[in-house]
């Protein structure tokens, strides 16, 4: 398939020179499919995320399988996954016993994950926000002792679907409390998609300033409301360089109803292509892919990249 076009490039000087994407399509992505998508068609996914360029692939979670059955089948995903050389597949673990199973598999980074809500903390890992923090910690110290990264997610950071807009100060507090564990770095989560620009550089200010430097922090934009583009720009001018997205702009969260799709990995590959920001991802084969995948899943991708270039 060819690709029928290509943005003209126009840098600016404002801007990081190359941007880290995180793929997580594998996890967020198909973690909210309604159906069980086969194992064989996971690594496909995987080996083809690859090929397109990527250098992080969010391979799975090793939560709890009733919790997500979805992802249910780690263990063998891991053990047949072929793991190229150069790349990072780090996975999601809440707890001990995630660890422990993630450990088994061989995985060499984690990611856990937190809320700045209590009415999600509650919801997403049946704990408080402080009865989190304490099911992370023995978690972090072993993984860093191990020489393991260590991710820290955090979610509800703009807005949270039972408790309304979420005040700097909480989320700036949960961020600092996360770091504090040891994590190597922090992935601040608009779940529900509700975030607008002006509220991204507020925040990274204040997540700033409460002394997370933002060469360590990573942007997760859900795309509910058409902002998460808008939004990782705004995030970019304030000094990030890494970036979630998801290949297809597949995602969401089976424990926070409104959040959809996550913002589309073709969609960020565009502009930062026009922006001559470097990410080693190729588009046209990264296209390929989401096209190949929503075949899989039997409907178009949202991504309006992947709708421009892939027909
Ligand atoms: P719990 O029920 O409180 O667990 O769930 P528990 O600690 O009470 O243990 C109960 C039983 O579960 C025990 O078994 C454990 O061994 C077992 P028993 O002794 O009764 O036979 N168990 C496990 N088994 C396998 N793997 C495990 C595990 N842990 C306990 N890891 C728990 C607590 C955290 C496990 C549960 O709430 C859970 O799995 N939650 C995960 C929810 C999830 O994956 N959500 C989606 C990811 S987050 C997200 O998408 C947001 C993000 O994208 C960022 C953004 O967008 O904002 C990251
Ligand atoms: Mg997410």
């Amino acid at each position: 398939m060819a690709v029928a076009g290509l943005p003209a490039v126009v840098a600016r000087n404002d801007l990081p020179e190359r941007v880290t994407i995180c793929e997580v399509g594998p996890r967020d992505g198909l973690q909210n499919e309604s159906a069980i998508v086969p194992v064989g068609v996971k690594l496909e996914f995987l080996d083809r995320l690859v090929a397109a360029g990527h250098r992080v692939v969010e391979a799975t979670s090793f939560v709890h399988p009733k919790w997500v059955p979805q992802l249910a089948d780690a263990e063998e995903l891991l053990s047949a996954l072929d793991r190229h050389p150069g790349v990072r597949y780090p996975v999601l673990v809440p707890n001990a016993k995630g660890l422990s199973r993630a450990l088994a598999a061989g995985v060499d980074e984690i990611a856990i994950f937190g809320s700045a809500t209590e009415t999600f903390a509650q919801r997403n890992l049946n704990r408080s926000v402080a009865e989190s923090i304490e099911m992370f910690a023995p978690v972090v110290a072993t993984a860093r002792d191990r020489g393991l990264r260590v991710r820290a997610y955090l979610s509800m950071c703009f807005g949270d679907p039972w408790e309304g807009p979420v005040p700097l100060r909480q989320v700036a507090d949960a961020a600092v409390a996360l770091m504090s564990l040891g994590c190597t770095e922090l992935s601040l989560g608009d779940t529900i998609g509700v975030a607008t620009p002006g509220q991204v550089r507020a925040l990274l200010h204040a997540v700033s300033d409460a002394g997370v430097g933002l060469e360590q922090v990573a942007v997760h934009f859900h795309d509910t409301y058409g902002q998460a583009l808008a939004n990782t720009l705004a995030a970019l001018e304030s000094g990030i360089s890494i970036v979630d997205a998801s290949a297809g702009g597949l995602g969401g969260c089976p424990y926070a109803e409104s959040a959809t799709g996550n913002l589309a990995t073709e969609d960020l590959v565009w502009q930062l292509d026009g922006l001559g920001i470097e990410t080693g991802v190729d588009l046209g084969t990264l296209v390929e892919t989401s096209v190949w995948m929503a075949r899989q899943l039997g409907r178009p991708s949202p991504s309006r990249v992947v709708q421009a270039l892939g027909g």
